[in-house]
Order: C-alpha cells, then sequence, then structure tokens
C-alpha cells in the first residue's frame, strides 16, 4: 500500500490548506508572483471578470473570451511558434510529409486506425487536412477528445491555424458548454457530448467524417462510442471513421472493425535515457522537488515536467518548489537562474491552464507539474527533463461507498513509456523514473485497465437502453465489462425507479435521459416536476454542476466564514444553495455582490448558464416550470426522492452512520447543519468524500417516512435493527429476482435469435 506523502501533509498544515482551491491561488499567487513572475491569480482574474458583466450583460463563453483575449495579447505562444509563421509550424509537423498519402488512405477506405507519436499532428492537422480535400463541403467534420481542457485547447489552435474565430468555422462543445455556430465545419467535442447526440440523431448524418481521436485512452464514452459508431458505419456508406491513437497496440482497434489498414505517421524522436531509483521511493512528492531542484541547479538548460496524481500534489510540489528557490536565492550571493512553475490540471482555470504554452524569459526555466492530462493530450515543447512518480489517478467504482471515488494507482508501462516519450520531443532528453526498474518489469500492468471496466455504469446503461439496445450483456463492446457492474448500475437505475422488473426504461426514466446529468440528479430535477418545485430543484441541481462557490480567502476566514453563515438554511446544505443562488439573483446577478458575499462570481454564472441549458431541455419536454414559492419542505422531499440511497442516521454528536450499510460518515464542519444545535435524526446527502475522515458532502435533513414512502426497498417505517435485517434480506432477494428476470430475458433472447 502507498503512504501518502508526507511533504503534502506537511505543506497542508503548514499552510492549513482545506480544499478549497482558491485559497491555495491566493497563497501561490503572492509568493509565486512575487518572486518568479506570474501575474494573476484566480482571485484577481475573478475581480477582473466580475467588473466586466456588472451590467447584468454577462458573457458566459468566457473560454471563448479567454482564447479572443490571448490571440490578441499573442501570449501563449511557444518559442518555437514564436519563430515560425503559423503555416511553416504547420509544414513542420511529421504529419505534414504523409498528407497525400494519408488522404489517399481516407479515401480509399471507410475506417483507417492513425498511428502516430504525441504531437506528430493528428489533433490539429487531421481535421484541416480533411477540410481541404473537400469533406466539409455539404456537411461537418467532428473530432471527439476524452478531455474538456484538450477539447477547448485543440479548437482554439486549429481556429487560429484557419485563421478564424473560435465558434466560428472552428468550434467546440463540452457538457453544458458550445461554442459552435452555423458556420462551423471542423467541431471538437468531447467524446461524452457525441454519446448524447447519438441520442437525438442515431445515424450521426450531420457528420461526414468523425475522428475518435486519443482511442488509447479507452474512456468510457470512447468505448461505448466504438460500438454504436461500428453499426453507423455499416448504414451509412458515406461516412468515415478514423480512430487516432498516440500508442502501438493499434491491432485491436483495426481488428474491431474487421482488420481495417491501420497508417503509421513516422516519428521524429530524440533518445530519452531512463533512470531508474535504486530503492522505493517512500514519499514521491518530495522526491520529485528534490530532483527537480538539482536538475535545475546542475543541468543543461531544457524545461522540467513533472507528473503527479492531483490537484494537491500539484499544489504542494508547486509551493514546496517555490519556497525552496527562495530560500535558495536568500541563501546565495551568486545569481540563481529563474524557475517558472507552472502547474497544470484539469480544474484548473482555463487561463492559468495557457500558461504552461508561454515562453519563459531569457535564461529562465520552466518547470510545469502535471497530472496525466500531460501524458498524450497536451503537448509542450521543449521540455527536456521528465520526472515520473509512477501513479496516476484512476475513476474506479468503490462497492462499499456505492460510487465512483477516484484513487491512486501505478501507472501501466504503457504510460510510463508515454510520459518519457515527453522528454524527447526536442532533443535528447532525460526521465527520472521515481521507482525501480524490477517494480516498472514486474509490478507495472502492460497497459491500462479501460475505464469501462472499473466504473458506474450508470448513465450508459441509461443512454443504450434509450437507444433500443435491450440486452446489454450482448452489446457490441471491445471489451466487455464485467456482467457483475452491468447488473450493479442496473440495480440502482431499477431502484431509482428508472426502470422496471424486466429491466425496460420507465416512463421517468425515458425523461431522465434526456438530461446531461447524473442519473440522481436527473430524477431530482422530475421529482421537482412531480412535486411541484421544479423551479427551486432545477437551481439546486445546477449548483450541484459546479464547483464550490464559497470564497475563503485565508486572511479572511472568520470573516468570511461569517458571511456564509448568513446564508444558511438550518436544515440543509442543498437548500442553502437556493437560498444564495436566489439572493445572487435579487441582487441583479451582480458581480460586486458577490464580491461582497464571499462568493465566486464565476461559479455562479457558471451555475446559472446550466440552469438555462437545463431549463432549455424542460422546454422541449414541454415540462412546466412550477415553483413552491418560500414552501421549501418539499424540495427537501424531492432531494430525498433522489438520494434515499445515500441516507444517514444520527448516531453521535455530528456523527452518522450510513442507514444500508452501517458506515460511518461525518458532518462537514462548513455544513449549515454543523454545530447550530439542530441534528436531524436523518439526512441525505449529495456524496461522500475521503479526506481525514469519511464527510457527507452537501447535507438535507430528511423525515423518516418520507424514506420508508420513496425508498420501499430499503426502509420501512417502524425500523429496528431486526427489520433492518429483514430489510437487507429483502432487498437481496428483490435483487436477485431481478437479476433472475434479466437473466431469463436475455436466454429468450438468444433462443430466439437462434431461431431466426
Ligand atoms: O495530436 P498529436 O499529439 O499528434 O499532435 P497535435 O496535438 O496536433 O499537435 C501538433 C503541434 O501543434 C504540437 O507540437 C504543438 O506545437 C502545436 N499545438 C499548439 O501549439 N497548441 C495546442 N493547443 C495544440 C497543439
Ligand atoms: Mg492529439
Amino acid at each position: 500500500a502507498r503512504k501518502g506523502s508526507a511533504l503534502v501533509r506537511e505543506i497542508h498544515e503548514k499552510q492549513s490548506m482545506n480544499k478549497s482551491r482558491q485559497r491555495f491561488w491566493e497563497l501561490a499567487g503572492s509568493k509565486l508572483g512575487d518572486i518568479l513572475g506570474v501575474q494573476k491569480t484566480a482571485e484577481q482574474i475573478d475581480a477582473d471578470t466580475a467588473v466586466v458583466g456588472e451590467e447584468g450583460e454577462v458573457d458566459f463563453k468566457e473560454e471563448a473570451k479567454f482564447a479572443r483575449h490571448m490571440k490578441e495579447k499573442g501570449e501563449a505562444v511557444s518559442e518555437f511558434a514564436k519563430s515560425k509563421s503559423i503555416s511553416q509550424q504547420r509544414q513542420y509537423l511529421p504529419i505534414y510529409s504523409v498528407r497525400e498519402e494519408l488522404l489517399k488512405v481516407v479515401r480509399e477506405n471507410q475506417v483507417i486506425v492513425v498511428v502516430g507519436e504525441t504531437g506528430s499532428g493528428k489533433t490539429t492537422q487531421l481535421t484541416q487536412y480533411l477540410h481541404e480535400d473537400g469533406y466539409t463541403n455539404s456537411s461537418i467534420i467532428g473530432c471527439t477528445q476524452p478531455r474538456r481542457v484538450a477539447a477547448m485547447s485543440v479548437a482554439k489552435r486549429v481556429s487560429e491555424e484557419m485563421e478564424t474565430e473560435l465558434g466560428d468555422k472552428v468550434g467546440y462543445a463540452i457538457r453544458f458548454e458550445d461554442v459552435t455556430g452555423p458556420n462551423t465545419i471542423i467541431k471538437y467535442m468531447t467524446d461524452g457530448v457525441l454519446l448524447r447526440e447519438t441520442l437525438k440523431d442515431s445515424d450521426l448524418d450531420k457528420y461526414r467524417v468523425i475522428i475518435m481521436d486519443e482511442a488509447h485512452e479507452r474512456s468510457l464514452s470512447t468505448d461505448v462510442l466504438f460500438g454504436i459508431l461500428k453499426k453507423v458505419v455499416a448504414r451509412r456508406r458515406d461516412f468515415k471513421l478514423i480512430v487516432t491513437s498516440a500508442t502501438l497496440n493499434a491491432k485491436k482497434f483495426s481488428d474491431f472493425f474487421g482488420g481495417v489498414p491501420t497508417f503509421q505517421i513516422p516519428g521524429r524522436t530524440f533518445h530519452v535515457n531512463i533512470l531508474y531509483s535504486k530503492t522505493p521511493c517512500e514519499d514521491y512528492v518530495e522526491a520529485a522537488v528534490k530532483q527537480a531542484m538539482t536538475i535545475h541547479i546542475t543541468s543543461a538548460p531544457g524545461d522540467i515536467l513533472i507528473f503527479m496524481t492531483g490537484q494537491d500534489e500539484i499544489e504542494a510540489a508547486c509551493y514546496a518548489l517555490a519556497e525552496r528557490m527562495e530560500q535558495l536565492i536568500a541563501s546565495t550571493s551568486k545569481a540563481v537562474p529563474k524557475l517558472l512553475i507552472l502547474p497544470i490540471y484539469s480544474q484548473l482555470p482555463a487561463d492559468l491552464q495557457a500558461k504552461i504554452f508561454q515562453k519563459a524569459e531569457d535564461g529562465a526555466r520552466k518547470c510545469i507539474v502535471a497530472t496525466n492530462i500531460a501524458e498524450t493530450s497536451l503537448t509542450v515543447d521543449g521540455i527536456f527533463y521528465v520526472i515520473d512518480t509512477g501513479y496516476g489517478k484512476m475513476k474506479v467504482y468503490n462497492p462499499r461507498m456505492g460510487m465512483d471515488a477516484l484513487q491512486v494507482f501505478p501507472v501501466s508501462r504503457a504510460a510510463a513509456d508515454q510520459r518519457a516519450g515527453r522528454a524527447g520531443r526536442t532533443g535528447p532528453g532525460t526521465c527520472y523514473r521515481l521507482f525501480t526498474e524490477s517494480a516498472y518489469q514486474n509490478e507495472l500492468l502492460p497497459n491500462p485497465v479501460p475505464e469501462i471496466q472499473r466504473t458506474n455504469l450508470g448513465n450508459v446503461v441509461l443512454l443504450l437502453k434509450s437507444l433500443k439496445i435491450e440486452n446489454l450483456l450482448d452489446f457490441d463492446f471491445m471489451d466487455p465489462p464485467p456482467q457483475e457492474n452491468i447488473l450493479n448500475s442496473m440495480y440502482q437505475l431499477w431502484v431509482l425507479g428508472a426502470l422496471n422488473n424486466v429491466g425496460s426504461l420507465t416512463e421517468i426514466g425515458w425523461k431522465m435521459v434526456e438530461f446531461p446529468l447524473d442519473p440522481p440528479l436527473a430524477k431530482m430535477l422530475l421529482m421537482g416536476e412531480q412535486l411541484e418545485c421544479i423551479n427551486e430543484v432545477l437551481t439546486i441541481v445546477s449548483m450541484l454542476s459546479v464547483p464550490s462557490v464559497f470564497f475563503r480567502p485565508k486572511d479572511r476566514a472568520e470573516e468570511s466564514d461569517a458571511a456564509r453563515e448568513k446564508f444558511f438554511v438550518p436544515e440543509s446544505d442543498h437548500l442553502t444553495l437556493l437560498n444564495v443562488y436566489q439572493q445572487w439573483k435579487a441582487n441583479q446577478y451582480r458581480g460586486d455582490w458577490c464580491n461582497d458575499h464571499f462568493l465566486h462570481v464565476k461559479g455562479l454564472r457558471k451555475a446559472r448558464e446550466v440552469r438555462s441549458q437545463l431549463l432549455d431541455i424542460l422546454k422541449s419536454l414541454k415540462i412546466p416550470l412550477t415553483s413552491c414559492g418560500m414552501e421549501w419542505d418539499v424540495v427537501r422531499k424531492a432531494i430525498c426522492s433522489a438520494y434515499f440511497h445515500n441516507a444517514a442516521r444520527l448516531k453521535g454528536v455530528g456523527e452518522y452512520v450510513n442507514c444500508r450499510n452501517g458506515m460511518p460518515c461525518h458532518l462537514h464542519p462548513s455544513s449549515a447543519l454543523y454545530g447550530l444545535g439542530y441534528t436531524p435524526d436523518y439526512v441525505v446527502y449529495h456524496e461522500l468524500v475521503l479526506t481525514t475522515k469519511e464527510y457527507m458532502q452537501c447535507v438535507t435533513a430528511v423525515e423518516p417516512h418520507w424514506l420508508a414512502e420513496l425508498g420501499p426497498m430499503f426502509f420501512s417505517v417502524k425500523e429496528s435493527d431486526t427489520s433492518m435485517l429483514e430489510h437487507k434480506k429483502k432487498q437481496k432477494e428483490e435483487k436477485t429476482a431481478m437479476e433472475e428476470e434479466m437473466e431469463n430475458l436475455r436466454k429468450e433472447q438468444a433462443e430466439a435469435d437462434k431461431l431466426n
């Protein structure tokens, strides 16, 4: 088992960092800013946008705005980019040398697999080549990305190369954000967005070509799309599919589509010298920081890229690096070369993300501290040193918690090789692996486990069911998920009332599919319809779909806590969110009002945007916008109806246990229910977060009889310990019965297939 990093803990304690990201940015911003030239913190940027939006004239497409801003400023241009014109850069890419051949293979085949090193030009050039070859004359080209960041940054880059505004000829779409227009002919999008589009248009008639980019990542949506697109290919002769992969095991993709051609883009990479740790590393964050400092002080020029698992570690490492640089500068009279410390992870604001592409001033060295986002989806030129901790975060279904959780795992050998390769793009490089060679050979898996085999499939099941794929166990998966996962997800949907006893979509299930939300959130929204408080529930769902809006700067902790408490609705964090939003609205959605009340205006605006998009869906379903006014009890009931599987019972002071599995769960000190002398016997929570304890995130008091009414499969009114046991038994029986039904159905189906 892996020990947590002592350095991360130390820095957490030292700065008493809580989970508030903004607080870190304030700390790091001032510190890094002073000595390292980072100009803006997240707060300053928030403050800037607050002024822009004050008149109620809010531009929600902040990323697009940002892109335009960057274009004007000419920032975010790499060193290489500065020395060459954009068309020269295009011709310099490895893919350019095989352009004609590649287009010929595309013309002659319906499906092809394209393999090429990261940075060879697949993502940015393929779409443009196809456009230049006439594939956009009467139709459009779609290109999917497993990551939102990649979809946005690549669309921005290509819009620059094609000299068009982002959102015009080239655009992108991610969940809750569509930056495309009537002129868009090249559309970058997350694979999740395309998957949802198949619901409306199962043949994807809008698209002439789909490029499934970064297929080696094997994200959940990509894997489902594989099965769906295989059918589209069979039905539409005019449709083309290009699957791209950065790694060599593309044969699997080719085989899946019936042995289609694989096109290899010749690589242009340099040798990377790989150095292993001699002994297993106790604290890889500390070790990585040390290694980076050693490189900076002793090695030749060249930028550094460090791979960490997540935001916490990245923040701690950046902070420690800044601190050590400061100490170094203070302790010597010699000139110390500058180190530009740049974090990157998916939750980082886009403006800060773009800094990694920025050229460091002369004599300064860049040190990028990244998650596996920098493994293949983002390419930064000029990296000569890679420091690989050997770990990464993966979403894994945790049966005990009954939900997906991000967990830290050793990376696969394929991923480690990919990481090392990042050092050899501009010249011969070095990769420092903070694990032993024997661990690499004997402990790492050869390839990562596809997401579909390790996560909750609730959304996928719902989606496939709505595509009339009755028998999920027979769906054409490249690597089928374990049967147990499918059945578990079906069970959860059945509990929510989205599936009936024979595993078909119910009326509410059909409606749930329409919303790009996790099934319980969609259920909550639709219960708002039944309970005639959809206006209120809509706001809560939107607020739950954005990061926390509460701002808690370190030096004004008490003041901000007091401001937050003013919004508290004692029986519910959900209602507290509703209250915040309604008050913001009553104050004309003003930015300065947010600043005065320690609220993140950006988060609230995002919530407003999400809300308006969900409202559009409600309208399209002809669901009227009912309101309960200030009678909020019924809202709590709607919440209960979707989250009764997360019900907890009071056990001690601030201490609860999950009603179903007895797992302890605690009220978070930031909860409205905490320390107000009012602790309800029963609560439901949005999710469980594991930090020092199991904390319930977003809690609402519920009446016990609601649980019995809304979740009869779990609860009865008279709940003694024995009846709980009986319930567990009954629950198990019901689950078995449902599984049997489904198995019968499957057999019948198989019989029928045989007869046909
Ligand atoms: O997809 P692949 O990894 O093969 O390459 P790409 O993403 O098309 O990147 C080709 C080149 O475009 C990179 O080497 C970068 O120099 C440049 N690029 C950029 O400057 N900014 C981006 N957001 C993406 C790519
Ligand atoms: Mg790419």
